[in-house]
């Protein structure tokens, strides 16, 4: 899992509107730095033998350093992120990108925050709802794309994303997950999953512990949550810790800035 990625770039990476609550106009990232930084995550995926595509960044669209968003794709067939209006531009870029490698794109009917609220866990996908995904989505997903949905909602706008809040770790049989961030009956369903369970505070989920990308062996992480690397470190996972401060103003961290292709 997570072995073929699709990244961006951050030379137009920009603070212009917020639409997430990390985001504040008057905080610029250093454009040197979240250039390094994104650089640094690529060389990280790519040391870990995953192969990375690379699409470049259309200077009007300032969040496209976050590609996870761009949509949800299984065996040849993506379907399309519908995110807040100020990202829309996008996705004709990623729509064009995407069939150009000859994948059928589906229209997405309602919001939907793309792979940022779609983890999928080998047939099962943890479908967040609650602020980027309209809950009618997940059924379109289970049908369109062949998984058994598990609906998860989040509780407070700093999980805008079911990515801030839940982690794969292996497939299928580990997840590490903030279990504060998600309402009580998506606790029960994440319990009686029957996957091994790890927790994350809340203070390392909100400085994006959970925002990460494991395949299984190695888990690509940022440096700002060193119990959770201890813990994965414990359970025998390499684990890569990186600088994701530029990101993080921009509400994203390792995981956001990969669409997984395979
Ligand atoms: N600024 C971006 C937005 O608000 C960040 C997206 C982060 N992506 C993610 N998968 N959580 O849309």
């Amino acid at each position: 899992m997570n072995t073929h990625l699709m990244v961006s770039d951050a030379e137009h990476f920009r603070i212009d509107y917020e639409i997430n609550p990390y985001m504040d106009t008057g905080i610029q990232p250093d454009a040197v730095a979240a250039v390094a930084e994104h650089d640094t995550i690529v060389e990280a995926h790519r040391r870990a033998g995953r192969t990375v595509e690379r699409m470049p960044s259309d200077p009007g669209c300032p969040d496209m350093v976050f590609t996870a968003n761009a949509a949800l794709v299984r065996r040849g067939r993506a379907v399309l992120g519908r995110p807040p209006a100020p990202r829309a531009d996008e996705m004709a870029h990623y729509r064009r990108w995407l069939e150009g490698r000859g994948i059928e794109v589906l229209d997405a009917p309602y919001a939907f925050s793309g792979q940022g609220d779609a983890l999928p866990c080998g047939e099962i996908l943890l479908a967040g709802y609650g602020w980027r995904t309209d809950p009618r989505m997940h059924e379109f997903l289970g049908e369109r794309l062949g998984y058994d949905v598990v609906p998860l909602r989040t509780v407070d706008r700093r999980w805008y994303d079911l990515d801030l809040a839940v982690a794969v770790i292996g497939n299928p049989h580990t997840l590490a997950w903030c279990p504060e961030a998600l309402d009580r009956p998506s606790r029960r369903r994440i319990r009686n999953l029957g996957l091994e369970l790890i927790e994350v505070s809340v203070d390392e989920a909100e400085r994006f512990a959970l925002n990460l990308i494991s395949d299984g062996d190695t888990v690509t992480m940022t440096e700002g949550a060193p119990r959770l690397a201890a813990t994965l470190r414990g359970r025998g996972l390499r684990v890569v810790e990186l600088p994701t401060t530029e990101l993080a103003k921009g509400g994203g961290g390792v995981r956001c800035t990969a669409l997984t292709l395979e």
